[in-house]
């Protein structure tokens, strides 16, 4: 698919992985919908874009609201056209604890952002794909870290939607392709509280180890990764996942 001037919603757009997609499908052209509940931070993310003489719009939004989620889609409609590309990158990993001593509302918390908010944005975005028979949708994948069961449980969840999500559009005989990504590990507001905290250290000590020894990934090496898998894009490759070292020769 064509990236430039193409419209593309990007959840958690305000900080990290997210900007740098932000900034990464701006510069190859595409008008970037910005969603994310700060508004600040999307402001900001929508400044860096305009300073490099791309088109961003901060659109705030909880993406575990129905109705929120309905007017970030009927905005990117009545700014750009149509929605040509969804990225769910947005992700929640507050709660990291034993299973039994986790807060229940954290650990439902990170599965409710990291699923449902995921399937919220890819329901309303599809309708108009359909329609047009083009469009591309990526859910951000995660680890599986036992201490962190609220969110592999939503991550786990969310590429099994995506790779259902395939065939459901294959039987329709859609051209809307669906993917998820890998980011490997990546310092951000995120990982720095598994870094920084008692519980993150004792569950997760291997992401305070790996940014101390400098062994993460940047988070231009998703973004641009991304650009590639959307150049490329075959109908024959959705369902399937990417990361930063795919080689899309070969994919
Ligand atoms: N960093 C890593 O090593 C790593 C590794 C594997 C996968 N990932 C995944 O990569 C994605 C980006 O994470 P990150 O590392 O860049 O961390 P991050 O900076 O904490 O980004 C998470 C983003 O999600 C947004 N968000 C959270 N809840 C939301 C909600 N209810 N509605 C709308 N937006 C919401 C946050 O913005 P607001 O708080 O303003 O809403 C924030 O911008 C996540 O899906 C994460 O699971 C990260």
């Amino acid at each position: 698919m064509k990236i430039a001037k193409s419209t593309v919603i990007i959840t958690g757009a305000g900080s990290g992985i997210g900007r740098a997609l932000a900034l990464e499908f701006a510069r190859n052209g595409a008008n970037v919908v910005c969603c994310g509940r700060r508004k600040a931070l999307l402001d900001e993310t929508a400044a860096l874009i305009g300073q490099e003489g791309g088109v961003g719009l901060a659109a705030p939004a909880d993406i575990t609201d129905r109705e929120q989620v309905r007017h970030l889609v009927d905005t990117a409609v009545a700014s750009f056209g149509t929605v040509d590309i969804l990225f769910n990158n947005a992700g929640s990993f507050r709660s990291i604890a034993a299973l039994h001593e986790t807060d229940p509302e954290a650990w439902w918390q990170d599965v409710t952002v990291n699923l449902y908010g995921a399937m919220l944005a890819t329901r309303e975005v599809l309708p108009h794909m359909l329609r047009r028979n083009q469009g591309i949708i990526i859910s951000m994948d995660g680890g599986r870290p036992a201490g962190g069961t609220g969110y592999a449980c939503g991550k786990a969840a969310l590429m099994e939607m995506t790779r259902l999500l395939a065939r459901e559009l294959k039987m329709l005989e859609s051209s809307v392709m669906v993917f998820s990504a890998g980011p490997g590990l990546v310092h951000t507001e995120m990982t720095e509280l598994q870094a920084n905290t008692e519980a993150g250290r004792k569950w997760i000590p291997s992401t305070k180890e790996s940014i101390e020894a400098g062994k993460t990934r940047r988070p231009e090496d998703i973004a641009m990764a991304t650009m590639q898998l959307i150049r490329h894009a075959r109908p024959e490759w959705s369902g399937k996942g990417y990361s930063s070292d795919t080689d899309f020769s070969r994919f």
